[in-house]
C-alpha cells in the first residue's frame, strides 16, 4: 500500500498561500479545508480562493468541503478542475447522485464521515467513491487531538474496501502527527492529512517526508 501525505493549508499563512504551497511541493496533494460557518462553527475560504490555489499549486488539490447543502455546492468545486472533491455524508441529501456528478465533472469523488457517523450505511456505495475520509477529530479546527475512538471504524472501512474490490482510498484527517500516524496506518488508512504537524514546524517539506516514512513502515507491518 502506498501512503500519501496531504498537508492542510488550514495551518498555513493565509496571506502568503502561494509561498506556503511552494513549501510542500514534496507532498502528494494539498488539502484545502472549505468551511461555511453552518456545517461547522468556523469559516475559511470558498470558490474564488480555491480557483486561485488551483492555478498556482505545484501539487494536486484535495478539497474537503465542510459545508451545508453539499449537493448544490460540491459540483461547482469539481468544475474548477481540481483533482479531488470530498463532501460530508451528513451534508448531502443524495450522496450517490452527488458522487457520480463529481466524477462526471472530472474530479475524484470523496465522502467524509464525522467521528460519530457510522460507515456501515454507506458500504454499498463504496464503488461510487474514490476516497472515504474518516474524520479523526470533530471537523472545524486544526490543532485538535487525534480521537482513538475512530480507529475501529478505520479498520472496518479497510476491511470493507478490501472485500469490495473497489479502489477506494481511506483518508484520515485531524490530529495526525509523528505520534499518531502509525496508529492510523496500522488501522488501514492510506491518505493522511496533516495541518499543524506540517505547517507548525520549521521545515514542512521534511515533515512530509518523515510522516510518509512512518506511515509506509507502519502499513507494511
Ligand atoms: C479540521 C480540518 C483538518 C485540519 C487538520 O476540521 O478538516 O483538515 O486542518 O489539522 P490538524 O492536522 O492540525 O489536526
Ligand atoms: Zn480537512
Amino acid at each position: 500500500m502506498t501512503c500519501s501525505i496531504h498537508p492542510s493549508i488550514l495551518s498555513a499563512d493565509f496571506v502568503n498561500l502561494e509561498a506556503e504551497l511552494a513549501r510542500i511541493s514534496t507532498a502528494d496533494a494539498v488539502h484545502v479545508d472549505v468551511m461555511d460557518n453552518h456545517f461547522v462553527p468556523n469559516l475559511t475560504l470558498g470558490l474564488p480562493v480555491v480557483q486561485r490555489l488551483q492555478a498556482v499549486s505545484p501539487v494536486p488539490l484535495d478539497a474537503h468541503l465542510m459545508i451545508a447543502d453539499a449537493d448544490r455546492w460540491a459540483p461547482l468545486y469539481a468544475d474548477l478542475g481540481i483533482a479531488s472533491v470530498t463532501f460530508h455524508a451528513e451534508a448531502a441529501t443524495a450522496p450517490i447522485k452527488l458522487a457520480r456528478e463529481l466524477r462526471a465533472r472530472g474530479s475524484k469523488a470523496g465522502m467524509a464521515l464525522r467521528p460519530a457517523t457510522a460507515v456501515e450505511p454507506y458500504l454499498d456505495m463504496l464503488a461510487e467513491l474514490d476516497m472515504l475520509l474518516v474524520m479523526t477529530v470533530e471537523p472545524g479546527f486544526g490543532g485538535q487531538s487525534f480521537l482513538d475512538v475512530t480507529l475501529p471504524k478505520i479498520r472496518r472501512a479497510r476491511a470493507a474496501v478490501d472485500g469490495s474490490g473497489a479502489k477506494v482510498a481511506i483518508q484520515v484527517d485531524g490530529g495526525i502527527s509523528e505520534a499518531t500516524i502509525e496508529r492510523a496506518a496500522e488501522a488501514g488508512a492510506d491518505v493522511f492529512v496533516a495541518g499543524s504537524a506540517v505547517y507548525g514546524v520549521d521545515d514542512p517539506g521534511a515533515a512530509v517526508e518523515k510522516l510518509r516514512g512512518l506511515a509506509q513502515a507502519a502499513a507494511r507491518r
